[in-house]
Order: C-alpha cells, then structure tokens, then sequence
C-alpha cells in the first residue's frame, strides 16, 4: 500500500494577471508546484497525481512528463478539482491520500510525514494541517469541537464570529482514501462563491459520525499562499530572509541582504562572504571561504574554495577553487575553469575548459577552446569559432603565450609553450614551442606626414587670404 497525492492545480489566479497557471509563479526562482512536489518526495510519498486545469498546456511542458496529470476541464472549485482524480485514487482506495494546494509552496516534508503519523494514530478519516495566524484573513477557519474539528468555513461564508478565529486551514490534508471518496460525491455548490469547495468534506464527514482532526503546525508560513503579486512578493520575502537565515546559521557572511536572492537548494561552505547583488539559482553550490559579489547571477554551477566571483555572470558550469573572476565576466554552459585561474574584465566564456592557473585579463571571447594550464592570454584576444555554419575547437596547450589582439581561427592548434604575435590572426597551427606572426610587415615612408602637413598649412592660408580680401 503506497500513499496517494493530489496536487490541486487547476486555478488561474485570475488576480495574478498572467498567461500561466498560477502554480507557475515562483517563489526564489522556483515555480510554487515545485516547492509542493520536492515536500512530497523528500518526504517520501511519490504517487502524485497533478490536477491540472487552466492553461494546462503550459503546466504540462514545464512537467515535462515527471507525474501523472488529470485535466479539471472548468474551474468548479477545489472540491471539483479532487473529483477529477477519482480515478487515480481508486486504483488504491484502502491507503491514506495526501491533498495539498500547489500554490502554498512552504509546506514541508517533516510536515507531511508527522500530519500522517498524527492522522494515523488518532484514526482520523481526515486530518486538516492548520497553523495559526495573527491575519487569517480569506483562509479557511478551523470550526472546533473540542479537540476535533466540526467544519471549515471559508472566509466568505462565515459569521463575524467565526471570523474571529485565528486558526486556518492550510489546504493540506491526509484523508482516508475510502472516506474522501464517499464525500466527494456528496459536494454541492451551496455557498457564497458558487463552488464545489474541497473544505465541505469536513463537515459532510462529521455528520456521518466520521472523525475530523487538525495538525496544528507550530510554523505559520506553512499555509502561506499567494493569490495575487501583492502575496506573491510577500512570500519571496519570507522565503528569501528565511534561506538567508539558514546560511547565516552555517557560517555564511551576509555583507547586507539588498538584493541577494538564493533558490532553496543552493549549498553554501561557511566563511563564505556574499555581497549585495548577488542571486543564487538552480543546482548551484559554492565551497567555503568564497567572496561572491557584488551584483553575481550563478544558475547550475559549482564553485570550489577561496574563489572570487565580482560582477560575474555563470550558467551551468564548474569553477575551481582559487580561481579569481571579474568584473563584468560572462561564463556560458559548459565551461570548466580550473584551480587558480584569473579571468579578468570583459570576457566572455563558452564551452570551453581553462587551464590551471591560466590568466585571461581583459577584453577576451573564448569559444569552443581547450586551453592548458599556465596560458597567458594578452588583451583583446578572440577566437573565431563560427564560420557562420559551423563551429569548430580551439586548442592551446600548456605554458602557450597568446599575444594582445590576436585572432585565433579554428580548427587551430596552439602548441605548448608556443607564441602567437599581437595582432595576428593564426589560421594554421603553430607547433610546440614556436612563435607564430601572421600580420603585415611595417613599411615607412620617410617624410610622408611632413609633406602631408606642409600642403594643408598652404591651403588654410589661402583660404584665410581670399577671406580677408571681401
Ligand atoms: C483554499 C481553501 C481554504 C484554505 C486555502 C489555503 C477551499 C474551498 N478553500 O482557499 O480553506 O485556507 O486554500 O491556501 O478549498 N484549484 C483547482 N481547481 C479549482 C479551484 C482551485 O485546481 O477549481 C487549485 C488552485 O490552483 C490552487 C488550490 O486549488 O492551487 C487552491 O485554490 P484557491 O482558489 O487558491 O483556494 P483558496 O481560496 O486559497
Ligand atoms: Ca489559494
């Protein structure tokens, strides 16, 4: 028997004014419904069945075939929305199913697991998750009876005093899979909104003499939602300062916290300094002793130890330790820099591996290229990678010299310890050890300037003499 999970995600926030499905608003750069289904993996329950509605299309391509899908074809209300997964559920009606709104993204995996543990040993038929909040306003109140729960009422349903209660329904709930099913045939859209509310099982089973408890959680966030950019912006600031705080816990250093925004899963070593500026996103993870920033966007990369990165931009890449980058330095995918390289100002990066201890200071591309250890690269060095159909590799091998503006057009070899000319442009290989000058020699013309000179003083004489004549 294997717990079931249904992610409601059909809404279209129509307060959110946008062409995607709500749950594809992120929060710290990670769409909401991800937050959702990383909890219910991490906490071990990965039978998920995503009720998708609105713009389901683009909830789909950005799914990308992970979990089961079920179409909600008109947004009748939550309660409606778990009907569409009927048939998901009654392919394992004897086990527990976890219901939970894929637009709070802060409920968490310990969450998850200690609601069903709870749920299991009071023998609840349902057990809502709640928390508390100082404004509960449009949650749903939790009605008590005692230490079980007689109903949630909506926030546009209730009576001043159930208003009053602070205690809300965070959208996540374990259900005997069985006593949600009898329910959910029971649902009518008796209610101020005209909806088949999800919430109305509560009461519908308490009348059946079924039993309703709630999980209070002792962490408020976790039934935060946004259901416009007003909450939406609310919860990245939540997130965000609660990320930072678990950095700050592990002996990272926050100079300030204008501007740094860190996805949840990017590791962080201690005695790292992160400066204004500075967003961390995706699979991205930075070694110790690190000074990153100001103003840095790392997506999907790794960083090692005692590595500088000032006004750097890094997509899917590795970074060494040692290694001193910036400013205004661009790494593209698939890049590799090495222990103890230096990449100066101005310099772009793709697809290609630096050496250890490479120096590329300023005004360089680098393409396509293998570059050894100990390369120096003088300034305004390019290489030509693209013929405009194809592309092809550069190579440089170890202790090479590439002299300031010099063009290297692939597919060209530079050897070992070999030499290029500033201002060249290499078209063959040079061998190991060589020095390679392809330019124009100098031609001096004795006197030329002179001469040049001489016959412009004339002509603005002359004309200064016929002026004066009028
Ligand atoms: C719901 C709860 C409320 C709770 C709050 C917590 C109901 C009736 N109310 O209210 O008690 O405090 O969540 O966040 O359940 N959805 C669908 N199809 C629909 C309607 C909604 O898939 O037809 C999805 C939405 O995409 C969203 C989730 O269900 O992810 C919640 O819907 P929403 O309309 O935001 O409910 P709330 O009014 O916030
Ligand atoms: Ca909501």
């Amino acid at each position: 028997m294997s717990e079931n999970v249904v992610i409601l995600a059909g809404g279209q926030g129509k307060r959110m004014k946008s062409e995607l499905p709500k749950v594809l608003c992120k929060v710290l750069e990670k769409p909401m419904i991800t937050w959702v289904t990383d909890a219910c993996e991490n906490a071990g329950f990965e039978n998920i069945c995503i009720v998708k509605g609105y713009a389901a299309e683009k909830l789909e391509e950005y799914l990308g075939g992970r979990f089961e899908t079920v179409l909600q074809k008109e947004q009748l209300g939550t309660g409606h929305a778990v009907m569409q997964a009927e048939e998901f559920l009654k392919k394992d009606p004897d086990s527990d199913t976890l219901v939970l709104c894929g637009d709070a993204p802060f409920i968490d995996s310990a969450t998850i697991r200690s609601s069903l543990d709870f749920h299991r040993s009071e023998e609840n038929d349902v057990t809502i998750v709640t928390a508390e909040l100082a404004d509960p306003v449009g949650y749903g109140r939790i009605i008590r009876n005692g230490n079980e729960v007689s109903a949630i009422v909506e926030q546009k349903d209730a009576t001043d005093e159930q208003l009053e209660v602070k205690e809300v329904n965070s959208g996540c709930y374990w259900f005997k899979t069985s006593s949600l099913l009898e329910t959910l045939d029971k649902l009518s859209p008796q209610n101020a909104q005209g909806e088949y509310y999800l919430t109305d099982c509560i009461y519908l089973l308490v009348e059946q003499g079924k039993k309703a408890g709630a999980y209070k959680s002792e962490n408020p966030s976790i039934v935060l939602g946004a259901n416009d950019r007003r909450g939406l912006l609310k919860l990245n600031d939540t997130a965000r300062m609660e990320v930072i705080g678990k950095h700050l816990d592990r002996g990272v250093e926050f100079t300030c916290t204008d501007g740094v925004i860190i996805s949840p899963e990017v590791e962080i070593g201690s005695s790292t300094i992160i400066r204004q500026g500075v967003i961390l996103r995706g699979e991205t993870v930075i070694g110790s002793g690190c000074d990153i920033g100001p103003n840095c966007i790392i997506e999907n990369t790794s960083v090692g130890n005692n590595t500088i990165l000032n006004n750097v931009q890094s997509y899917d890449a590795e970074i060494g330790n040692n290694v001193k980058i910036g400013p205004f330095v661009q790494i593209r995918p698939d890049s590799r820099i090495n222990d103890g390289a230096k990449i100066g100002d101005f310099v772009e990066i793709k697809n290609s591996t630096i050496g250890e201890k490479t120096s590329v200071a300023h005004l360089t591309y680098i393409g396509d290229s293998d570059v050894g250890a100990n390369v120096n690269f003088g300034c305004g060095v390019v290489t030509v990678n693209y013929d405009g159909e194809n592309k092809f590799r550069t190579e440089i091998g170890d202790n090479a010299f590439i002299g300031c503006n010099t063009n290297l057009v692939s597919p060209v070899r530079i050897g070992n310890e070999a030499y290029t000319a500033a201002g060249s442009t290499i078209t063959g290989n040079v061998p190991d050890g060589a020095l390679a000058i392809e330019r124009g020699k100098t031609v001096i013309k004795d006197g030329y300037a002179y001469k040049k000179l001489k016959k412009r003083t004339e002509k603005f004489e002359k004309e200064k003499q016929n002026k004066n004549i009028k």
